[in-house]
């Protein structure tokens, strides 16, 4: 220290602990020891109001001493002076300047210290200045990075002129150690207090800036951990995703085993693992994946190689057929001939069997039987208004909720590659724009080129080549003309009286019997029984309206079984009308009166042959022709030909030349709501209107068959065997025929031919005399 500028004065101490005062800083101090509340005290005795601000060395010393206490401290002035309850005083005090102790006297009760003051020295060397900047950008730099100072501070800092003061001003804003902050009291040279201050600023910032990096430090260790959370919580998820995986897997390992033992063909093999392979790949939930499973699943249940073993034991096939159904000779023969050149030869190409009949004369139920005497299995796919394409042939895979088509479904129902297939109804498709069914069906039945049917669904060629198909129609003519040609057509047309009642006895009883769970001597039904059922109660070619009966008595008969009335029945003739009730057709037209203008024809339908009858009738008008009874357009032109007829030969027939000036007539073809066509009542036509127009009664027990021409040529017309069996039902005795027809009556079974008259006409002059009660005949 500078002796030359020493003052001694003499003031009380107050002891700071854990705070230091540097000379221009005001601070609030709480003071509460005896000794420090005495020595302010004194303190404020005197005007100057001056205290000596010393640091303990130790904070935790209570009764500190000499030795206790820095020597170098500071002088300050209080300023304020607060008592706090307890006997706390707060004071305020501000720092004037440095002083050293230089006395130390431990007087009661306070600590009274002679301390000798130095003036600071205001001189400012480059050196000083140099280091008051320094200082000043390092406080700046650290104030910036420390944040515990407000800018202003920074502003005051700088506009400070005085070294010593700079200096401490800027001690007093650092955060320092204690001892530090002592150093600098301590540094009386001015000089040396700049740059201790320096130094220490630099310290402090270096370890700010470690301080800055462990933090950082420690934000990415939080950070990590929040990643590591993150990324363990992703891992969850991808582990639950690798789980379902997992079921993916073993999905896509036994869809593999499935196709290894599948034996597919090599093309279908490769395609289904390609599929598999997609399906891997594919996120599970997605519509896609469905698809692919479905096609998988129809893939692996085709019988690609499954086949059945034929057997080609043709005694017992045709024992087989014969025990199912009676009669059909020509068809069961047919297929029993197809059995033989398959014996022969595994290479079966021939053309495909079409069953051609009315309904109810077992073309299903023999094709069924067809499949049992071959051991084939039995698949049946009705055609009946099947107008789409894809019906057939399936849609592409693209379509939502696509299928194979019907073939395809019907083999992996069959499970066998070579089932007997019946398409049954072939002559009820219909086409549309959806595109023709028909053409889709040529493929399927062309030996030539079956064996690579392929599916649109599929996709893959499938050998059609082992099934056996067989096709149904009700009338040849409604067949699409290019399947017709690949056909070989068989006809089944309609039972016989004698057929039915044989069928009846041999099946139908049998059969009802057993589906009502009677026994046999249960229930007797005789032969003229059965014979009242076909004629009074059932009107058909076929057999299933019979069938119908004999269940409906069946069940009559069971539940008089049932309610103990009987034990046993015994049906006839007499009593058949307990059980089915009155008759519903009146057999015979025989006894019915001869009548004007009504004639009866033979007409054909898709239900067999049937007994028509027209009606003429002359009204007074001009001439006007009306057609009714829901007549079709050749039906209708064949009645203008009659009409025309019969104008040109009102002189033979005695009517009058003007008829057509003075009346309208009227055409009516009972039963009005069921639509009619075709040709062959053409003569039936003109002999009502003869008849009519000339007043001559028709015979009733006569009826007629036979296109017209305008000069009265009679054409011959088709389905005579049906109509000569419609006309044998009803009763009639005398049929009018075309001449060439004959050949057709070797059709009839003699059992109908030998009770019936057949009058084969080729002019209408035949028909006229033949019909009209006053004719030649
Ligand atoms: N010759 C027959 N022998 C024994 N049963 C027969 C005979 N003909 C028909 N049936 C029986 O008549 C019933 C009807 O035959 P099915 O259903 O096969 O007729 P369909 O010709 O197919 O008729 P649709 O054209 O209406 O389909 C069946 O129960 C069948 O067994
Ligand atoms: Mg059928």
């Amino acid at each position: 220290m500078n002796s030359n500028l020493k003052e001694i004065r003499q003031m009380p101490l107050l002891p700071l602990r854990g705070v230091l005062v540097f000379p221009h800083m005001v601070i609030h101090l709480d003071v509460g020891r005896d000794r420090s509340v005495a020595a302010i005290d004194e303190a404020m005795i005197s005007d100057e109001r001056e205290i000596f601000l010393a640091m303990q060395k130790e904070a935790q010393t209570d009764e500190p001493d000499e030795d206790d206490i820095n020597k170098v401290g500071t002088i300050a002035q209080i300023k304020q002076l607060l008592k706090l309850p307890g006997g706390t005083i707060r004071v305020l005090v501000e720092g004037i300047s440095r002083a050293e102790i230089v006395e130390f006297d431990e007087q009661a009760p306070y600590i009274k210290v002679s301390v000798e003051q130095e003036e600071e020295s205001l001189d400012k060397t480059p050196e000083i200045e140099a280091l008051m900047r320094s200082l000043v950008d390092k406080f700046e730099h650290y104030v910036k990075i420390s944040k515990k100072i407000s800018p202003e501070t920074v502003v005051s800092v700088t506009t400070l002129e005085e070294p010593g003061r700079l200096a401490d001003v800027v001690a007093s804003h650092l955060t320092l150690k204690l001892t530090d902050k002592q150093k600098v009291l301590e540094a009386v040279n001015v000089g040396q207090r700049l740059e201790l201050l320096c130094n220490m600023l630099a310290k402090e910032m270096e370890i700010m800036e470690l301080e800055r990096k462990i933090n950082m430090r420690v934000r990415k260790q939080m950070e990590k951990t929040q990643k590591e959370y993150y990324l363990r919580e992703q891992m969850k998820a991808i582990q639950k995703e690798l789980d379902e995986k997992d079921d993916r897997t073993a999905e896509v390992e036994g869809l593999r085993e499935q196709i290894d033992k599948a034996k597919l063909p090599k093309e279908v093999k490769k395609k289904a693992l390609k599929e598999v392979e997609r399906l891997e790949k594919m996120p599970p939930m997605v519509a896609e994946a469905t698809v692919v499973r479905n096609y998988l699943d129809w893939v692996l249940a085709l019988p690609w190689s499954k086949q059945t073993k034929d057997q080609l034991d043709i005694k017992a096939a045709e024992k087989i057929l014969d025990e199912d159904h009676y009669g059909l000779r020509e068809a069961k023969d047919r297929i029993l001939e197809y059995l033989a050149i398959r014996k022969l030869s595994k290479k079966l190409k021939g053309p495909i069997v079409c069953l051609v009949g009315p309904p109810g004369v077992g073309k299903t139920s023999l094709a069924k039987s067809v499949a049992r005497s071959l051991k084939r299995k039995f698949v049946r796919m009705s055609l009946g208004g099947v107008r789409d394409e894809a019906e057939i042939r399936g849609h592409r895979r693209t379509y939502v909720g696509a299928m194979p088509g019907r073939i395809i479904q019907g083999l992996r129902q069959a499970e066998s590659r070579n089932p007997v297939f019946l398409l049954d109804e072939v002559d009820k498709m219909t086409t549309d724009f959806r595109g023709d069914p028909s053409s889709a069906l040529l493929e399927v039945l062309d030996p030539e080129q079956n064996n690579t049917f392929s599916d649109h669904y599929i996709e893959e060629k499938f050998d059609l080549s082992q099934v056996l198909f067989i096709t149904t129609a009700n009338v040849q003519y409604n067949i699409p003309r290019p399947l017709l040609d690949r056909m070989e057509i068989i006809d089944i047309s309609g039972y016989t009286e004698h057929d039915k009642v044989k069928i009846a006895e041999r099946h139908l009883i049998k059969k009802q019997l057993e589906e009502n769970g009677i026994k046999d001597q249960q229930l007797d039904i005789s032969e003229n029984a059965l014979r009242r059922i076909v004629r009074e109660y059932t009107r058909e070619s076929g057999v299933r309206s019979l069938e119908r009966q004999i269940g409906t008595v069946c069940r009559k008969v069971a539940r008089d079984i049932v309610a103990g009335d009987v034990e046993s029945v015994q049906v006839t003739a007499k009593n058949i009308e307990k059980y089915l009730g009155i008759p519903k057709y009146r057999y015979g037209m025989a006894e019915k009166e001869d009548a004007i203008g009504v004639a009866t024809g033979l007409a054909w339908t898709q239900v067999g042959g049937e007994v028509l009858t027209v009606e003429a009738t002359a009204l007074t008008g001009k001439g006007k022709l009306t057609l009714t009874g829901k007549l079709g357009d050749v039906m209708k032109e064949s009645a203008q030909a009659s009409f025309s007829y019969v104008r040109s030969k009102v002189k033979e027939l005695g009517i009058p030349e003007d008829f057509h000036e003075k009346n309208d007539i009227h055409i009516h073809v009972p039963e009005g709501a069921i639509p009619k066509d075709g040709p062959s009542a053409g003569i039936t036509m003109a002999t009502a209107l003869a008849s009519t127009l000339s007043g001559k009664p028709i015979r009733r027990d006569v009826a007629m068959t036979g296109e017209i021409t305008l000069r009265g040529r009679v054409l011959p017309v088709g389905g005579i065997k049906e109509k000569m069996l419609a006309a044998h039902r009803a009763g009639i005795k005398k049929v009018l025929l075309p001449k060439d027809n004959k050949r057709q009556l070797e059709e009839i079974p003699s059992s109908v031919r030998r009770k019936m008259d057949f009058v084969l006409v080729e002019h209408m002059d035949e028909v006229l005399s033949g019909a009209l009660v006053n004719g030649k005949d």
